[in-house]
């Protein structure tokens, strides 16, 4: 690490004497800052994705003064602008769709301005790992500073988990088992502040992660969103962030392989959302770090659920963060971590877990005596998902982890929606549902659906989950035995494409393996018969979407967007 201050990005725009130096600096007067604010201090952005659009970071804002005001401490300068944000309690068709256009947007901004280090606001599932990627192409000292999750839910006495429970709720609802004036209560009773979804969905799971990888300050991505010690890490990012463009210390000096197989084995452990593995080859891709899916499996299947949090558990992230939270999980993982890691604040991730301690072993297991001994999450591999397929093990029925069951197939979500709950539907408990056409660009961002509800028809036999598989994903807050991201997809030929009514599927978790099993020459005669369907977009984002999304495996990220561009603001032509 080198002292880098007199060597400020922001000095090509303020140390100009000509017409442009006094355009750049005029207008910044213009708010009323006086020039040795911004003269030779490092110029912090504080890249701010609140939107009451998204309410899971509408609180940032606030938290954007808080950074300023470390920043400020520690001598730089912060200047907060705004990014599009991403909700996925809201957008359609998935908020998946947009993270590419959001990492977009925060690479170029920050290129194209005069920001020598970036705080970056984040919260809802997608704008984590989007900010990540932004600022891991432009490749500046970055500090992530999570929205953190909100309240914990209860409703009648009962703790309600973000999106858990719904489900639960709404197959209760769909049976006639909760009147339907008391499905509309418990809106209010599972939502109760602002903040990220209180289980662990992706956007906890992404915080998680991110500082498992050293890009947040330790013990800080859990604090909730209410909870004042989350105005106070706001403050020490703030000042932190200053610190790490003095010397230098770019985002890509903390993202190493080392972090990143951090990243997943702290995800096995917390039992982490499947949209990880999407986020975390995707960003890879743009450090430049050699990942692949394999790699996850790899890192994944040694480690054991520690984290007792719905949908895997019983509990919700505020408790996870009372009973010792990231830290105290760390410290219990030990030499199962990487713990030479660098981290934001200057640490390895040892010497960051000190002496955590785990307050409610209820809560927080230790490796020796996990909650369940399935890893959290699992990498299969088969005829059927040649490229890969995942599944959240940890949140699915024990007795169907190894089954063959009876393909009952649904063309696309509309024929599903179409048939699902007909009291016609040829369905039993061992039959597997497979749901085609909600991948990348079918479906464009292979939104959240691959939780296919379960039939009425076995609701009313008293079965509340069955094989489903599909190449969509899911909801980090879903659970069920749900295969996802079967890659390659539906639209592209994949062989998920060939599935037919009745065919025989094999699952079986212990050996991570997906099989058709249908003759080679059955599938080669369906394959001739195959035709692609036509995936309609004439322009916009949705069509550069469809033309360059890659596939799950790759982390759906463009294939123009993998790689760093670097931060020189001088770039003018291609
Ligand atoms: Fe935003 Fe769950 S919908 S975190």
């Amino acid at each position: 690490m080198t002292d880098e201050t007199s060597n400020l990005r922001s000095r090509v725009w303020f140390d100009r004497t000509d017409t442009a130096g006094f355009f750049h600096r005029t207008h910044l007067k213009s708010q009323g800052h006086l020039k040795e604010m911004f003269e030779g201090r490092p110029v912090i952005g504080i890249a701010n994705s609140a939107s009451q659009l998204v309410p899971c970071n509408s609180h940032l804002t606030e938290l954007a003064e808080w950074v300023s005001r470390g920043v400020l401490e520690a001598g730089g300068f912060p200047l907060v602008f705004p990014t599009m944000s991403i909700g996925d309690s809201l957008m359609r068709p998935s908020g998946m769709m947009f993270r590419n256009l959001m990492s977009m947007e925060l690479e170029e901004l920050i290129r194209a301005n005069p920001i020598d280090g970036v705080v970056l606001l984040t919260g809802c599932d997608n704008t984590a790992p989007a900010y990540a990627m932004g600022a891991a192409s432009v490749d500046v000292p970055a500090i992530i500073v999570h929205a953190g999750p909100m309240m914990s839910g209860n409703f009648r006495g009962r703790t309600v988990g973000s999106g858990t429970d719904i489900y639960k709720l709404y197959d209760s609802s769909r049976s006639g088992r909760l009147p339907s004036d008391a499905f509309a209560e418990s809106e209010f009773g599972m939502s109760r502040s602002v903040g990220t979804c209180n289980t662990m969905g992706t956007a906890s799971t992404m915080g998680l992660v991110l500082e498992a990888m050293g890009l947040s300050l330790l013990g800080t991505a859990g604090i909730p969103a209410v909870d004042a010690r989350k105005k106070s890490s706001a403050q020490r990012a703030g000042r932190r962030i200053v610190d790490l463009v003095r010397s230098g210390t770019k985002i890509s000096a903390i993202a190493t392989r080392k972090a990143f197989e951090n990243a997943i084995r702290v995800n096995a452990a917390i039992g982490g959302g499947t949209n990880t593995t999407v986020h975390l080859l995707a960003l890879a891709g743009r450090f430049g770090v050699e990942l692949t899916i394999d790699d996850i499996e790899t890192n994944s299947r040694p480690i054991k659920l520690m984290a007792n949090i719905m949908p895997n558990g019983d509990f919700l992230m505020e408790d996870f963060f009372n009973a010792g939270g990231l830290p105290a999980l760390m410290k219990s993982m030990g030499e199962l971590l990487h713990l030479d890691a660098m981290t934001v604040s200057g640490q390895t991730i040892g010497d960051m877990v000190g002496d955590a301690e785990i307050f409610d072993p209820r809560v927080i297991a230790t490796p020796d005596s996990p909650f369940k001994k399935e890893p959290a999450l699992a990498v299969l591999k088969g005829n059927l998902a040649p490229n890969g397929a995942i599944i959240k093990a940890t949140a699915a029925s024990p007795h169907l982890l190894k089954h063959r069951g009876k393909a009952v197939v649904f063309e696309s979500i509309e024929d599903m929606d179409a048939r699902i709950d007909s009291p016609d539907l040829e369905v039993d408990a061992s039959s597997v549902l497979v749901l085609k056409n909600i991948g990348p660009t079918s479906y464009p961002g292979a939104p959240e659906l691959g939780n296919i509800k379960v039939p009425k028809k076995l609701l009313d036999q008293n079965v509340f989950d069955v094989l489903r598989l599909s190449d969509g994903r899911m909801s980090g807050t879903a659970f069920g035995t749900v295969i996802l991201q079967v890659t390659p997809e539906t639209a592209i030929g994949g062989p998920i494409a060939l599935v037919e009514n009745g065919d025989l599927i094999e699952f079986d978790l212990s050996e991570r393996r997906l099989t058709l099993h249908v003759s080679e020459e059955e599938l080669a005669r369906r394959r001739a018969n195959w035709r692609p369907s036509t995936i309609v977009a004439e322009r916009g984002f949705r069509r550069l979407f469809i033309e360059h999304v890659l596939q799950a495996d790759q982390g759906l990220d463009f294939d123009f967007l993998r790689g760093a561009s670097g931060s020189d603001p001088s770039q003018r032509r291609p």
